[in-house]
C-alpha cells in the first residue's frame, strides 16, 4: 500500500507516549460527549465571544452575554478546557480561545463537516453496528425508507438537505477552476456528467466553454432538482438530462452520439466496487479512442495533509451507516484496479486540487 509522505510518518509508526495514548483513548470514549459540548460552544457563541475578547472573559460575563445559566456555561467552559478549545487564566479566571477552539470556530471545512455530523450522521451513526453486519445503511431509517439516501435527497428535511449539499459543495467546488482547465486542455464538444446532481459543474462548464453541449446522468428524480436549479441561468439551454438509475446493470449509458469527456465528480464514492466496475464497464462501452473519463475524487492516500485523511476514513462511515452501506472513499490504487478491470488504463493523475481531490485521467485501453 503505498501512502504520501506524510501520512506514511504518521500511519506506520507509533506516534504517542503511553500517557499520551491513555488520554486519546479515554478522548474517544467521551468522543459523542466531546463533540455536542465542542458543537454548542459554536452554536451558541460562546467561542464567538471570546474571539472578539483579547482580554477574555469571565464565566459570569459568558452567561450574562448568551442568556444561559452560569451552571450551563461552566459545564460546558470546564468540559471545553479538557477538549482543548478554551485555556482559563487561574488568577483572573477569565477565559480565552485556544487554537483548536479557533479552528472549530473559523475553518470552513470544520464547520461543514460539523454541521454534516450533526445533521445528517449523527443519529443513524447509532446504528452502525448493524449497517456493518448486515451491509445496508440502517441509519438511513431515521430519515426515510429509502435503499440510498440519493434516492431519498430531494425529500430529506430541509436542515438535513442544507448540510449534505453543503458538504458535498464545499470539497467539489473548490475543485471545478482546476478541473475545468484540465478538461477543456482537449477538444471538449460534448461532456456526459455523472451524478451531475444540482448541475452546478455543468453550469460552471456552459460558462467556461460556449460551445459545449453537457449531458447530466442521474437519477430522475435528482434531474428534477437540477432543472429548477439551473433555469433560467446562462447556457442552461446546453445542458441535457439523462434519467437514469446507474445501479441498475441494464441501463446503459446514452447512447445519443459520442461524448469527448465522461466525468464523474464525487460519484464512484457513492458505490461499492463491484457497482463500480459495472458502471465503468457500461461507460467504457460509449467510448471511442479520443474519449476520455474523467474520475474526481478524494482518494485517502493522496492528501497532502494527514488531517485530510482522518477527514475522508471516518466520511467512509457515512456511507455505511446512512448513504448505502457498501461504498467508501477509497485507496487511489482500488480505483485504478477497477478502472483496468474494465477494460480502461489511467493516462495521467492531477493530485491537490481544491481541498484533496485528484482526477484521474482514464481512455480505452489501447
Ligand atoms: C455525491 S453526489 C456528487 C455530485 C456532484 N457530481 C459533485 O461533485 O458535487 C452523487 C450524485 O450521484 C447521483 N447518484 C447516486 N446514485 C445514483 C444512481 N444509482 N444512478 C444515477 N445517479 C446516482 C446522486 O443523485 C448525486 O447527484
Amino acid at each position: 500500500m503505498k501512502l504520501f509522505p506524510a501520512l506514511e510518518k504518521r500511519y506506520t509508526r507509533e506516534p504517542l507516549t503511553a500517557r499520551e495514548a491513555q488520554r486519546q483513548a479515554q478522548f474517544i470514549a467521551f468522543g459523542p460527549i466531546v463533540f455536542e459540548v465542542s458543537r454548542l460552544m459554536v452554536k451558541f457563541g460562546i467561542l464567538d465571544l471570546l474571539r472578539d475578547r483579547d482580554a477574555g472573559m469571565t464565566l459570569e460575563e459568558l452567561a450574562r452575554e448568551t442568556g444561559l445559566s452560569e451552571y450551563a456555561v461552566r459545564v460546558l467552559l470546564e468540559a471545553s478546557l479538557s477538549i482543548g478549545t478554551v485555556l482559563v487564566d487561574p488568577s483572573s479566571e477569565r477565559f480565552t480561545l485556544s487554537k483548536t477552539g479557533w479552528f472549530l470556530l473559523t475553518d470552513a471545512s470544520t464547520r461543514v463537516n460539523l454541521d454534516f455530523n450533526h445533521d445528517v450522521n449523527y443519529e443513524g451513526m447509532f446504528r452502525l453496528e448493524e449497517s456493518l453486519r448486515e451491509g445496508r445503511p440502517a441509519g438511513l431509517e431515521h430519515f426515510g425508507p429509502w435503499k440510498t439516501v440519493y434516492e431519498g435527497l430531494s425529500q430529506l428535511p430541509e436542515e438535513v438537505q442544507r448540510s449534505w449539499f453543503g458538504f458535498d459543495h464545499f470539497y467539489s467546488d473548490h475543485s471545478f477552476d482546476e478541473a475545468l482547465r484540465v478538461i477543456f486542455s482537449r477538444p471538449t464538444h460534448r461532456l456526459l456528467d455523472v451524478g451531475g446532481n444540482t448541475g452546478r459543474w455543468a453550469l460552471r462548464c456552459v460558462a467556461y466553454d460556449p460551445q459545449v453541449e453537457v449531458t447530466i446522468a442521474d437519477l430522475p428524480q435528482q434531474l428534477e432538482m437540477m432543472r429548477r436549479q439551473t433555469a433560467a441561468k446562462p447556457g442552461s439551454d446546453r445542458i441535457h438530462g439523462y434519467g437514469c438509475n446507474l445501479l441498475d446493470a441494464a441501463t446503459p449509458f446514452p447512447t445519443d452520439g459520442t461524448y469527448d469527456a465522461i466525468w464523474m465528480s464525487q460519484f464512484l464514492d457513492c458505490f461499492g466496487e463491484e457497482e463500480i466496475r459495472s458502471i465503468l464497464e457500461r461507460a467504457a462501452r460509449i467510448m471511442t479512442e479520443t474519449t476520455r473519463l474523467y474520475i474526481m475524487e478524494t482518494f485517502w492516500d493522496r492528501q497532502k495533509y494527514e488531517t485530510a485523511t482522518l477527514c475522508l476514513t471516518l466520511t467512509s462511515l457515512y456511507f455505511t451507516a446512512i448513504a448505502n452501506g457498501n461504498s467508501k472513499m477509497y485507496h487511489s490504487e482500488a480505483m485504478q484496479r477497477l478502472v483496468e478491470s474494465a477494460g480502461l488504463e489511467v493516462e495521467t493523475l492531477h493530485d491537490s486540487l481544491g481541498w484533496g481531490h485528484s482526477i484521474m485521467v482514464c481512455r480505452k485501453k489501447q
